[in-house]
């Protein structure tokens, strides 16, 4: 069994990011700038948008921070969008989700302009992922690519399960499987997939992103499968300062003897999605998407 070393990778394509930016520095460029907007106190997303800033210092990217407390109407937060959108010195923005109930955050996305979607969730760069068009892909499938790609596993025909279907993961995290550059035989399971069992263990890659932990068991996992593991639930415990700890989707102790290669929680996929961010940012701050 190999262990899929996502922080090692994440932190290698940040030193590249980083050696960019300072050349983009030395030629009288324009600094990088992502800014974030986050609504009220959720810890998740506090913790999230906290290291998104991190990580911007940390290859010298410019970044911003525009909190709004839960009460905000949806009106004021398209006025932020907007002025985001106008603003020139920002290169990309994300609006952390989620958002309270009473915001639209479909109206939201789609208020983004797609040249500064860094979070690649407007349908414009969703649209131009799904026909292999250059675009922002988001980032947990851009980084689980990425992972793949630069532990050199072999995808061409293999058997390909992608466990969850959401806008943000499963849902793009299938297609970018199923294209040329990954060459796989894409299933999608979800809650209404019969016989999910028998699906895994025709699996040779499988990438469970359905959010509940510990879903995945030893016993729907074929010898030799790649295990990919999206989940990131926060569970109480006393043995952190914290007093949560993250647990993913698979159970890794049962998989773990059963994989060629799997991802820890955490460690595995969570830096590379921070990763692929900053990637997006570059992007669009070099103008490599978009004119
Ligand atoms: N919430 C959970 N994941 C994400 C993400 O990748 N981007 C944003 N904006 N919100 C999220």
């Amino acid at each position: 069994m190999n262990l899929i070393d996502g922080k090692k990778i994440a932190a290698e394509i940040k030193a590249e990011i980083a050696e960019k930016v300072k050349e983009i520095k030395s030629k009288g460029g324009k600094t990088p700038h992502l800014a974030a907007v986050l609504v009220g106190h959720d810890g998740g997303s506090e913790t999230y948008v906290a290291f998104k800033i991190k990580d911007c210092e940390s290859v010298g990217f410019k970044s911003s921070l525009h909190r709004f407390e839960d009460d905000v109407t949806e009106a004021e937060l398209l006025a932020k969008v907007h002025e985001l959108n106008n603003d020139d010195d920002v290169d990309g923005f994300i609006v952390q989700l989620p958002l309270p109930g009473h915001i639209s955050e479909q109206k939201v996305i789609e208020a983004i302009n797609p040249k500064k979607d860094v979070d690649g969730f407007h349908p414009v760069n969703v649209g131009r992922m799904v026909i292999g068009l250059p675009t922002f892909v988001s980032a947990t499938p851009d980084g689980i690519v990425e992972l793949l790609k630069r532990y050199n596993i072999e995808t061409s025909g293999k058997n390909c399960v992608v466990i969850g279907r959401s806008n943000i993961v499963g849902r793009p995290m299938s297609i970018l499987m199923s294209q040329k550059a990954m060459n796989t035989t894409v299933t999608v399971a979800h809650s209404r997939t019969k016989n999910l069992k028998e699906v895994c263990l025709n699996a040779d890659i499988i990438i469970a992103a359905i959010g509940v932990p510990g879903f995945v068991k030893g016993d729907m996992v074929k010898q030799g499968a790649v295990v990919i593991d999206v989940g990131t639930t926060r569970v109480p415990s006393n043995e952190t300062k914290s007093g949560f700890r993250l647990k993913g989707d698979v159970l890794f102790d049962e998989v773990a003897e059963k994989c060629s290669y799997i991802t820890p929680v955490p460690g595995g996929v969570g830096p590379m999605t921070r990763v692929s961010l900053l990637k997006n940012t570059l992007l669009a701050a070099t103008k490599q998407i978009y004119a």
